[in-house]
């Protein structure tokens, strides 16, 4: 019987069974020391399902028709959705001072400016990045099309961003005239202001669709941090390949400042902002610098 005080164990060889199906859905790699994440986050599951082993939830996963609730509850429960506003300020400085700045002049014709936060957890990122537009165009916001789009692969951190009201720990990092301005207090809660939440439209994507990646068009600035560092490199690549596809030529490639990308792909090159953890498309690069 494989409980120990009440939880339902894993062996290796589930982990092993578990760490495939995750990554062939996901692309997300648990190495053999992260077995305890799985094991913990999903033996509650197991039990609430009336299993009584993780052979059996191997089962239900992997055998007859695809269980598309059942997948979506797992990506709920195994990933790990840490975010906080204005995350990393000095990447966003770069952005606000630099790369938004030379944007919204090559766009002045057209007004219409598209920015896909991928696997934005529950909209901390997005809705950041709608602060920092709103307060740089001001009054001719209204002249302009903003187009930001934050996805993630968990339903339940969508949902939180959709309800637009978060914690203190949300905010620790977010300045109290940022808070003031773009926040109302309701009890311990922050509820992000209207103007700021119809800025951003959120969606569930998986990162590894690029099926679906294609179907919302190009985009002038794409944000991507912290989630690479959960993927291995065969599904870094195949990211990056498809952020190149999905990037408007001149657009720009946030990854987060721990996270690598130059062994990975030569369709990128960092831009050398220092603190930007920036990218262009390689051509671009090539054909500003001649
Ligand atoms: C640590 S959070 C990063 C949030 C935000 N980008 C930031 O830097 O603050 C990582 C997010 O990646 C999401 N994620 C992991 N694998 C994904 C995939 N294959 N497709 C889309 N999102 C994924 C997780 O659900 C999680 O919300």
């Amino acid at each position: 019987m494989s409980i120990t005080n009440n939880r339902i164990t894993m062996s290796a060889d589930q982990f092993a069974k578990m760490a495939k199906i995750i990554y062939d859905r996901s692309g997300i790699h648990f190495p053999d020391s992260k077995k305890y994440i799985i094991e913990s986050r999903l033996s509650q599951r197991v039990a609430e399902l009336e299993m009584e082993n993780f052979d059996q939830y191997i089962g239900y996963l992997t055998m007859g028709p695809y269980q598309t609730e059942e997948f979506q509850e797992m990506f709920n429960r195994i990933t790990i959705n840490e975010t906080s506003f204005f995350r990393n300020d000095s990447q966003l400085d770069v952005f606000e001072n630099q790369i938004l700045p030379e944007l919204l002049e090559s766009r002045a014709s057209k007004k219409r400016l598209r920015i896909w936060s991928a696997a934005c957890s529950t909209g901390e990122e997005p809705f950041t990045l709608a602060m920092l537009i709103h307060r740089t165009l001001g009054v001719r916001l209204s002249d302009w099309r903003i187009e930001i789009l934050g996805t993630d692969i968990s339903e339940k951190a969508i949902n939180v961003a959709n309800e637009g009201r978060y914690t203190s720990y949300a905010v620790r990092t977010t300045t109290s005239l940022m808070k003031n301005r773009y926040f109302k207090q309701d009890g311990r809660d922050f509820v992000l202001d209207d103007t700021i939440r119809s800025m951003v439209n959120f969606e569930k994507h998986n990162l590894k669709d690029t099926m679906a990646a294609k179907r919302h068009g190009t985009w002038d600035v794409i944000f991507c941090r912290n989630v690479l560092i959960y993927f291995d490199d065969d599904m870094k690549a195949g990211v990056l390949s498809m952020f190149n596809n999905q990037l408007a030529a001149d657009g720009t490639l946030f990854i987060g400042h721990s996270e690598r990308i130059k062994t990975l792909t030569d369709q990128f090159t960092q831009l050398q902002i220092p603190q930007g953890f920036c990218y262009q498309k390689t051509d671009h690069v090539t054909t500003k610098g001649s």
